[in-house]
């Protein structure tokens, strides 16, 4: 636990790629689409040519990936394909091997410490296990990117930090509650509280419905998108959850083979030939989901 939701230590760029992402030499043949969904078509968030490892593991090389503005972007991949990897690379958390990150047009590996703690003020995070700290009480983890990030006085802190608690649908009173006190559903909304601290314009959430039963992800999924519709928001959503993928996400992007395999609509990843893609989505659980809401895909 204790996951800090500080932001530090970029890794070093190297090798860029222009344009949109295509296919890699590993993947499967067929096309490779990185196109916008919902979102204005505008990406706020382009990385190209990604090599991450860990001693002599690999775990991506050359990877694409855009983000597009508005857009709730569902990451899927099997179990240590790397999707928290990748969020936290983006998110300057883990080094890169190789490969470029621009966010909101800033290339971070040139940008000054002060631009770039200005591209985090833009940034909310959901890590995996709701990561909040144990032994502060759900208000002080909310304002901790208060602290981190701005100079306010406890009165306004405690304020923001009510008000963001009731954006995620939790009441006054759980704020003077500790992690230990609450359910998994309200840890969820109180670590989303926490990402929306500093009103983001991008939320990067590591499957945020693990662990919630169906009502309670279901929920979840509303929530989100409620908050991408009042708030501008754009989602990198990491999932296994087929219902929030067919609910909520304007796009997905399928990691596998150490890279993106595919990014685009729900129907076009859908049709990707890859065995994983095709046991995920056609699969025994998936057909229970799919039914009916992808077209036929
Ligand atoms: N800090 C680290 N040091 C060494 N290896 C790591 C580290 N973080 C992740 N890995 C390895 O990288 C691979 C990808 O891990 P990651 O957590 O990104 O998978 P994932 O796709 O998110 O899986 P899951 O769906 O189970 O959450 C795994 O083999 C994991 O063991
Ligand atoms: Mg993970």
């Amino acid at each position: 636990m204790s996951d800090a939701n500080s932001n530090t230590g970029s890794g070093s760029g190297a090798s860029s790629a222009n344009g949109l992402a295509n296919g890699s030499a590993n993947g499967p043949a067929g096309p490779v689409l990185n196109e916008p969904g919902n979102g204005s078509g505008e990406p706020i968030v382009r990385a190209r040519g990604l090599t991450v490892g860990f001693g002599p593991k690999t775990i991506h090389e050359h990877l694409d990936l855009d983000i597009y503005r508005g857009e709730v972007l569902g990451v899927v991949g099997g179990s240590g394909t790397g999707k928290s990897v990748l969020l936290r690379t983006l998110v300057g958390l883990l080094p890169r091997r190789a490969g470029t990150i621009e966010m909101f047009g800033t290339d971070i590996d040139s940008a000054s410490t002060e631009q770039r703690l200005a591209v985090e003020r833009r940034w909310g995070i959901l890590f995996q296990q709701g990561a909040l700290f144990s032994s502060l009480t759900v208000k002080q983890n909310v304002q901790v990117p208060m602290r981190e990030h701005m100079r306010l006085d406890s009165r306004l802190m405690d304020e923001l930090a009510l008000l963001k608690l009731a954006m995620v649908g939790l009441a006054a009173d759980a704020a003077d509650k500790f992690p230990a006190e609450l359910s998994g559903g309200m840890i969820k909304r109180a670590a989303l509280a926490r990402a929306l601290a500093l009103d983001p314009d991008l939320v990067f959430l590591d499957e945020p419905t693990s662990g919630l039963d169906p009502i309670g992800a279901a929920d979840f999924d509303d929530l989100i998108s409620k908050l991408r519709d009042t708030l501008g928001l754009t989602v990198f959503m990491v999932t296994h959850d087929l219902d929030s993928l067919f609910s909520i996400c304007d796009r997905i992007a399928a990691l596998g083979n150490k890279h993106i395999m595919v990014a685009g609509d729900l129907k076009t990843v859908m049709q990707y030939p890859d065995p994983w893609i095709k046991e995920y989505f056609h699969g025994k659980r998936a057909r229970g989901a799919t039914e009916g809401r992808a077209g036929g895909a």
